[in-house]
């Protein structure tokens, strides 16, 4: 049997229920066969806390911590921010740019190890599968790929607790009471529960755990400054920050004033829609200022290019298609385009709301002489008639030859 080959696995390991889980069963279902776990740290904070004893614990041969938070900061988060990318226009990607970065680490880590397979405790039905997978072909296209829960007899969490109690794996949990949670630095999402009825209103006070309701925000605004260099956001309140204690300072002022819950139906890789809840309070401080900026530094037609291929970059990071040509070649134009998106961007914060009240640049492109309702000696309003003739030609000349049908 072609199990007997597999001697040792490589596993992305959260130290979740799912996860937990799966360790006893690769011990049971590739005899002999060692398991190391994998945690890519991505800034999700307390989860990693107790981590090695546990994965040993439940059969492991050893854990690997992986710190990829500076990874993630600069080579997923900021370039899908300079591409302004949102997923069906609202969803800040927070989960989809975490697994290319983690897959690609866990594959060196096997690569190294001389591992027979990588596992991973996704679902047969969510995006996350897709993505994991996806990264692995990039970088280890000959790579077995082991996913229990596709394959599994275990068919609901009632299972995985009755399974885990067998095998003496301690679960907090008897019965599931709460939401699946994905959290890093970038965002917290929640799903399951009676979120799956998008009809039930989601219960915000009891779900968030970074952002306040806006009910529970100060009543008071507050004022923030942002400096970009080449799109990518450098110091707050005039002070120099690199990119994780920026992201994990704006997320606790953002969350204050409840700024970045997001609640909405998405459209998963596999076909189905999903709602779900975000928190992205500094995600969305950051998104909200990067644009602003770009109203000043983009011309015409670069910006209304470029907000179509942040649609198209949005979906190749929801899709887990991080490592193609085509993501590096729109991270390409992108680049481009922010070689002149450096200024400062001053944010009101108030209610749950994030609004841009000043910009500067020294690129701008914004002329004051231009655009004034005063006088001016720069632009000429007499030019504007023959334009509007030649513009406004086609328009013309169907209405005349619709006209002369008429009669
Ligand atoms: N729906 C979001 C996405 O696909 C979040 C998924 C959260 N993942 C999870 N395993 N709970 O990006």
């Amino acid at each position: 049997m072609e199990n007997k080959k597999i001697k040792k696995i490589v596993l992305a390991y959260s130290g979740g229920l799912d996860t937990s889980v799966i360790i006893p069963w690769l011990k049971e279902n590739y005899e002999g066969a060692e398991v190391i776990a994998v945690s890519g740290n991505v800034g999700q904070g307390k989860e990693l806390s107790g981590l090695e004893e546990k994965a040993l614990k439940t059969g492991a041969s050893k854990l690997y911590i992986e710190d990829l938070q500076d990874v993630f900061v600069n080579d997923y988060i900021f370039p899908t921010l300079k591409a302004g990318a949102k997923y069906e226009n609202k969803y800040l990607l927070g989960t989809a740019f975490a697994r290319p970065i983690i897959a690609k680490r866990i594959v060196e880590i096997a690569l190294k190890e001389g591992a027979d397979a990588i596992a991973h405790g996704c679902t047969g039905k969510g995006n996350d599968q897709v993505r994991f997978e996806l990264a692995i072909k990039a970088f280890a296209p000959n790579m077995q790929i082991i996913a229990p829960w596709r394959t599994w007899e275990l068919r609901s969490r009632e299972d995985e607790i009755e399974y885990a109690a067998k095998h003496n794996i301690p679960v907090p949990v008897t019965k599931e009471t709460n939401y699946s949670i994905d959290a890093n630095l970038w965002h917290i999402s929640h799903e399951g529960l009676d979120l799956e009825d998008p009809g039930n209103e989601a219960n915000l006070k009891k779900i968030l755990i970074m952002c306040n309701t806006v009910e529970d925000a100060p009543n008071t605004p507050e004022y923030i400054t942002i400096d970009f260099e080449k799109g990518i956001p450098v110091a707050l309140n005039g002070e120099k920050m690199d990119g994780v204690t920026l992201i994990k300072t704006l997320n606790e002022i953002g969350g204050k004033h409840g700024i970045g819950v997001d609640d909405l139906v998405e459209n998963r890789v596999v076909g189905m829609k999903s709602r779900g809840v975000y928190e992205n309070p500094g995600g969305t401080i950051l998104y909200t200022a990067h644009d602003a900026l770009e109203m000043l530094t983009l011309d015409k037609e670069t910006m209304h290019f470029k907000q179509q291929t942040a649609t198209k970059f949005a979906e190749l990071v929801y899709y887990g298609q991080w490592f193609t040509p085509l993501r590096e070649a729109l991270s390409a134009f992108v680049d481009k385009t922010q070689e002149t998106c450096t200024g400062t961007v001053k944010l009101k914060l108030y209610k749950g709301r994030a609004t841009a009240v000043s910009l500067t640049s020294p690129y701008t492109l914004y002329s004051e002489d231009m655009a004034t309702f005063g006088e001016d000696d720069s632009y000429n309003q007499s030019d504007s008639q023959g334009f509007i003739n030649l513009f406004g030609l086609p328009i013309k000349v169907k209405a005349l030859l619709d006209e002369k049908r008429e009669k």
